[in-house]
């Protein structure tokens, strides 16, 4: 999705704003491009493509400013080109505006404002830059908020304005931005990776305000200009923790790191044979009026959810339907006082979750999120929250952030039912004693050993043209992560099926071409998985088989097998998706894919 960067102060802003558009190209993007006022007025440059381009473009021009903006696009309204690449100036070239999110009503602001005018691009975020050149009384300020005042849909927008070289203007709403405090120097960007090497200072900027960025500082003030006291916030994660750790991707590194974040996620929150919250506190009667439970969230946090669905309703015994955000908001679900709707997002800014977090709340309920970003919509517009603490996640395909969620899950599903005052105390206890130990069993399935088996597995599935991942219960959930996460970074297309529903239609298309991982985990479904795997043996498929460590059946009617360690059942999903991460990784290299930031696709999405 794209990035914003926005630099006034002491160095050349032109190298701050590339080093920090670096630090946010893993968000996917399609094209990037700089403003910069200098002694010719506004000089934009921009380039379709990677920032390299960008960079190999201007190599020569020996631009220098102290104040600049810049951005990096993932196309929606206009295919990615030079010049659909933000910035976009006004008419007169006074004003340039880089932009997150949509302007919905741009169609009708061009017909009402701007008739007849001349527009070099197909984006929304071009009529703004107009409206500034129309609006414009010789006060940037105020200009800005007239042009808020006709703008509807969501938006990060930071301005400059030739005729004002001394402040940069930035307001959001519904996309997130975060101010870096300097020395003599100010800082603005869509996402905190890019401001790590300058600052640890930061503010947030909310809804509605606009900031206004000095050499001197930074000022915010409300609708009526009027200035506004903020918090400044030390941000914690250090420099390094963004950066790939000597691992070919940030991928690996992020695989790699699942065993303490673990330790992050649980830390704290389990004592004795009970779960506790720092976050919140919720009380029996709280817990008993919930009467239903919806988990709405987009991708792989829906394919978590799909998991929570499982342990809550194991655990608390109250029913879970889990929806996907995008369908969840137009159907009228049925929502009342006793429904508990919990959300789940690693980015907190998706914005089909975050739509449906307010659908949510409009009918009355209480929502729930679990997320990774502290400050984001989603943790700011709940009711209660629980943070995963994955630490930053760079690779678009998700996997830290996957299991973390799940332990998240956990987590939740024991405390629901204590809360409730369930009678499962025994099984409860069971649980958190898994979890505690999962860190540590988790570095076995990390080893040099493990991962050569598995490259060597991706080696069978490099040159494949459809892949089918089958499970059952909680091994069809953590299927459907696996054959996501194989289609996002390998395209080699894959789909996962309930092994059970596989020769109601798409048996028909198994062959001695198509091979089959099966999920065989779960000890509940193990015999019924084996006579799926079994109708797909028959039909000359190659299978692979994660199971449990000793488990000697599977040997005798599968071609390849991959154990895990063994590790109290209910919460072996955790432990069993992380060789599925491995094996696409290692066949998305295999096939010489671009892994950490896969075609057409992006890691936050915040347009609908
Ligand atoms: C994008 C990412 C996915 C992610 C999904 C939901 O599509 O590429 O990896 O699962 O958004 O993101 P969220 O931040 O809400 O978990």
């Amino acid at each position: 999705m794209c990035g914003i960067v926005g630099y006034i102060g002491k160095q050349n802003a032109v190298d701050v704003l590339i080093d920090g558009l670096r630090k946010l190209e893993y968000r996917g993007y399609d094209s990037s491009g700089i403003a910069i006022v200098d002694h010719t007025g506004l000089n934009v440059q921009k380039a379709e493509g990677k920032l390299a381009n960008l960079q190999e473009k201007i190599k020569d021009d020996n631009l220098h400013s102290s104040i600049g903006i810049g951005h990096t696009r993932w196309a929606t309204h206009g295919r990615p080109s030079d010049y659909n690449a933000h910035p976009h100036t006004s008419q007169n070239g006074r004003f340039a505006v880089v932009h997150n999110g949509i302007v919905e009503n741009y169609l009708s602001l061009k017909e009402t404002y701007l008739a007849g005018e001349h527009f070099t691009s197909e984006t929304d975020t071009e009529v703004v830059a107009h409206l500034l050149e129309k609006f414009y009384n010789g006060n940037f300020e105020e200009t800005v908020v007239k042009v808020l005042d006709v703008l509807e849909g969501a938006y990060a927008l930071v301005m400059v304005c030739a005729d004002e070289p001394d402040k940069i203007i930035a307001c959001r709403k519904d996309s997130p931005m975060v101010l870096g405090v300097g020395e003599g120097e100010s800082f603005i960007a869509s996402d905190v990776p890019a401001l790590l090497a300058y600052t640890r200072n930061c503010m947030y900027i909310e809804k509605g305000e606009l900031c206004v960025l000095t050499r001197d500082g930074i000022t915010i003030k409300n609708h009526a200009l009027e200035v506004i006291e903020k918090e400044i916030h030390a941000i914690e994660w250090d420099a390094e923790a963004a950066e790939k750790e000597g691992f070919e991707h940030f991928m690996l590194k992020e695989i790699f790191e699942q065993p303490a974040v673990f330790k992050k996620t649980i830390a704290g929150r389990i004592q004795g044979a009970s779960v506790h919250f720092d976050e919140f506190e919720l009380t029996p009667e709280q817990v008993q009026k919930w009467k239903k439970i919806y988990i709405v969230a987009c991708g792989t946090a829906y394919h978590a959810g799909l998991v929570g669905k499982q342990i809550i309703e194991k655990m608390a015994r109250i029913p879970v339907e889990v929806e996907i955000a995008s369908e969840f908001r137009y159907r009228d679900p049925m929502l009342d006082e006793d429904t508990l709707v919990i959300v789940i997002s690693q980015s907190g800014e998706t914005a089909d979750t975050v739509a449906a977090l307010r659908e949510a709340k409009k009918h009355g309920c209480k929502v729930m999120a679990i997320t990774n970003v502290v400050g984001s919509a989603i943790a700011r517009e709940s009711d209660y929250v629980i943070y995963i603490w994955a630490g930053p996640e760079i690779s678009v395909a998700s996997t830290k952030a996957y299991t973390t969620m799940l332990i998240a899950e956990y987590l939740l599903g024991v405390y629901l039912a204590q809360q409730k005052g369930m009678p499962n105390a025994e099984e409860r206890a069971a649980i958190l004693d898994g979890l505690q130990n999962l860190p540590e069993i988790t570095e076995q399935v990390l080893t040099d050993d493990y991962l050569a088996q598995i490259q060597n597995a991706a080696e069978g599935f490099k040159d494949a043209n459809d892949i089918f991942f089958i499970g059952r219960g909680f091994d069809w959930a953590i299927a459907l992560e696996g054959s996501l996460k194989l289609k996002e970074i390998s395209y080699i297309h894959a789909e996962a099926y309930a092994a059970g529903e596989l020769k109601h239609g798409t048996l028909a298309l198994v062959t001695e071409e198509t091979p089959v991982i099966a999920i065989c985990v779960q000890e509940s479904t193990y015999d019924k998985t084996a006579s799926n795997i079994k109708e797909v043996k028959a039909r000359e498929a190659k299978v692979l088989a994660i199971i449990n460590e000793g488990d000697d059946q599977a040997q005798k009617f599968v071609d390849q097998t991959l154990s895990i360690p063994k590790i109290n059942n209910f919460i072996a999903p955790v432990l069993a998706v992380i060789p599925l991460q491995l094996i696409s990784y290692y066949t998305a290299k295999a096939r010489g894919c671009e892994i950490d930031q896969p075609r057409n696709l992006a890691k936050s999405v915040t347009v609908e």
